[in-house]
């Protein structure tokens, strides 16, 4: 692997906010939910994907945008353990931020994330002026995470618990809750790159398959896991009664369809001409990797 989750976390822990002043507590909230652990997919494969269309390497253009996806995905998971949502309190290992900081202090550091996320990326406008693919990057960390995007999907999981799914609702509830995040990462690696726009395009499709791989395997985790492997709490689809891919069509099915995502997404990357073959074979590994895994 070209990368290490502690290479990721190197460049990312650079940007977090500074613990003082009045707003210490949030702040510490922010923190201490950010740094608790966590496999730093997004940003990994950020970065993965800058690499394998970029000239040149400029950290200090990607950095931002790395910091900020693992931001707004931390701030998703606060926000999803809250009480009124999944009401769960293991997260990384550790108690949720609900459970440690109280919820008051939980939604605001969530809000927090989020805000914060938007300053970090905004320091990369400094570094290339006037650059149009800054631009579009700011453009997609702003649109995918919302309404149109993991918002959107959030909602109608849980507007939905409870109730049995159709296709075409459990589709849109997996491709937003999860690729959007997924596909949020790929493409800003890959518009910060350089890439085309067919190539972005390619890498879109890329990121929704492997987000619907990742999270019917963690509907699969949430039934056959480990929670001290997980790090978060077994049985919580089954608690909040959701129906997911796995209530809906069983185990075996499960698996076969996070196969088959997985090949796919592999496939379309295997055919893209790229300047970093090292990029590209780790990003390949690392979502074959994400198949089997168990946290
Ligand atoms: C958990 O994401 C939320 C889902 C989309 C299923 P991750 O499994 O990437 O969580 P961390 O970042 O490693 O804690
Ligand atoms: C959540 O899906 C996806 C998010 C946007 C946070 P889950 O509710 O299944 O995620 P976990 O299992 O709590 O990580
Ligand atoms: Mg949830
Ligand atoms: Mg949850
Ligand atoms: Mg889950």
């Amino acid at each position: 692997m070209k990368y290490s989750t502690e290479d990721i976390e190197k460049i990312i822990y650079r940007y977090l906010p500074e613990e003082s002043g009045y707003p210490i507590k949030v702040i510490q909230a922010m923190n201490y939910a950010f740094m608790a652990g966590g496999k730093r997919l997004r940003p990994m494969m950020m970065k993965l994907c800058f690499d394998m269309f970029k000239k040149e390497d400029n950290e200090e253009l990607i950095g931002p945008f790395m910091a900020a996806i693992e931001m707004i995905h931390t701030y998703s998971l606060i926000h999803d353990d809250l009480p009124a949502l999944d009401n769960d309190e293991l997260r990384r290992g550790k108690p949720t931020v609900h459970v440690k900081f109280g919820e008051d202090i939980a939604i605001l550091a969530g809000d927090g994330l989020l805000n914060y996320a938007f300053s970090v990326a905004a320091q990369a406008f400094s570094v290339k002026p006037g650059d149009v693919n800054v631009e579009k990057a700011f453009s997609v960390l702003a649109s995918k995470p919302g309404i149109y995007g993991m918002i959107g999907g959030q909602t109608l999981d849980v507007i939905k618990s409870g109730s049995p799914l159709t296709d075409e609702e459990i589709e849109y509830i997996y491709i937003n809750k999860t690729s959007a995040l997924i596909e949020c990462a790929m493409t800003i690696g890959a518009l910060l790159g350089g890439a085309s726009g067919d190539e972005v395009d390619k890498i879109g499709q890329v990121a929704r398959a492997v987000g619907m791989a990742f999270q019917v395997q963690d509907d699969i985790l949430d039934i056959v896991g480990d929670e001290k492997a997980l790090g978060k709490p077994v049985l919580s689809d089954e608690k909040n009664e959701k129906y997911t891919y796995v209530t809906m069509h069983g185990m075996e099915k499960s698996r076969q369809y996070v196969n088959n995502m997985s090949d796919k997404a592999n496939n379309i990357l295997s055919e893209l001409n790229v300047t970093d073959n090292n990029a590209k074979e780790s990003l390949i590994n690392l979502i074959t990797q994400l198949i089997d895994r168990d946290r």
